[in-house]
């Protein structure tokens, strides 16, 4: 990976080789921790996409999983800001995580103290350059999507991954780029780190988000939608659904807008990036570079 200067632990900058935690920290052995995937992009000036919104997420993910942020939003927001400028990036991937430390073994989480890191590095095209260009061939995942009276989806909780990982290797075992992972009712979810989209017949459908984590791309591919009236329908999909489509596509921080053009070795539509798709992708990526007035809003500039 393409490194930093600095990492922010608990309100202090340390050296990126230093930015370490004890082998005994708790999230580290359970998964005990809330995190948030965050972009920064170059523009007159950078700016961060949709920071506030990615802030009230983390706060969401802690109440549920139950873990007290030890800093408040406004400190969190400033912590980001000043991430970003001390290592002197304009374009990067930013990743708070708000973890369990070092001070008591066992399930319980509760007696270990409460922490905060934010990391930021550049990060280009988390799913490549060719799939956000020509499109990705994926699979549908053999793992199922953890149930939300398991897991609930809306958190970004840190051991939820483990079944993301599990679809990630998968994907990539069997020469795709990602797994679709479908629900426990056989309902298509999200992939491994990003929410779905499909086009048929002009009409765009994504999974409601009662299986879903509650993607702030995907909310603002909705909106981009609605705006340039392209009628859109929350609603569950089969899988077969997702080989009959016109266009599918990815959303999220990492992934960004990126088409998939291959499903389980089947051409969706023809087997290009579609129309619809290319639209949406060009917008967004307008937006974040500040090219797009109308959404303007949505970016914390980094002076
Ligand atoms: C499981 C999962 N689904 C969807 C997404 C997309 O969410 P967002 O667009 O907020 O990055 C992510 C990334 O955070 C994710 O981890």
């Amino acid at each position: 990976m393409k490194t930093a200067k600095f990492i922010w632990m608990n309100g202090k900058f340390k050296k990126w080789k230093d930015a370490k935690v004890h082998f005994l920290t708790h999230t580290l052995h359970y998964g005990t921790g809330v995190f948030e995937g965050i972009r920064c992009y170059t523009g007159s000036p950078p700016a961060i996409f949709r920071l506030d919104e990615h802030l009230k997420r983390l706060e969401d993910s802690a109440k549920i999983f139950g873990i007290k942020i030890p800093f408040s939003r406004p400190q969190i927001k400033k912590a980001i800001i000043r991430t970003v400028k001390k290592n002197k990036l304009k374009q990067c991937y930013i990743r708070p995580l708000v973890y369990y430390g070092y001070g008591a073994m066992g399930l319980n989480p509760k007696p270990n103290p409460v922490q905060l890191g934010i990391a930021a590095w550049p990060w280009e095209h988390y799913l490549g350059k060719k799939a956000i260009e020509q499109g990705a061939k994926v699979k549908v995942c053999t793992w199922i999507r953890n149930s939300p009276d398991a897991i609930p989806p809306k958190a970004k909780i840190c051991g939820a991954y483990a079944n993301s990982a599990l679809g990630k290797v998968e994907a990539l075992e069997e020469g795709s780029i990602d797994s679709i992972l479908l629900d426990d009712q056989g309902f298509v979810a999200e992939g491994t780190g990003e929410n779905i989209f499909v086009v048929k017949e002009g009409v765009l459908y994504t999974p409601p988000l009662s299986n879903c984590l509650a993607g702030i791309t995907r909310k603002s591919i909705i909106e981009i939608a609605e705006n340039q009236r392209i009628p859109l329908k929350e609603k569950e999909m089969s899988r077969g659904e997702l080989y009959s489509a016109d266009e599918v596509f990815f959303t999220g921080t990492a992934a960004e807008v990126t088409p998939i053009t291959i499903v389980d070795n089947r051409k969706v539509g023809k087997g290009k990036v579609g129309p619809i798709t290319k639209r949406l992708q060009k917008t967004y990526s307008e937006i974040v570079h500040g090219k797009n007035d109308q959404f303007s809003d949505w970016l914390t500039p980094i002076q």
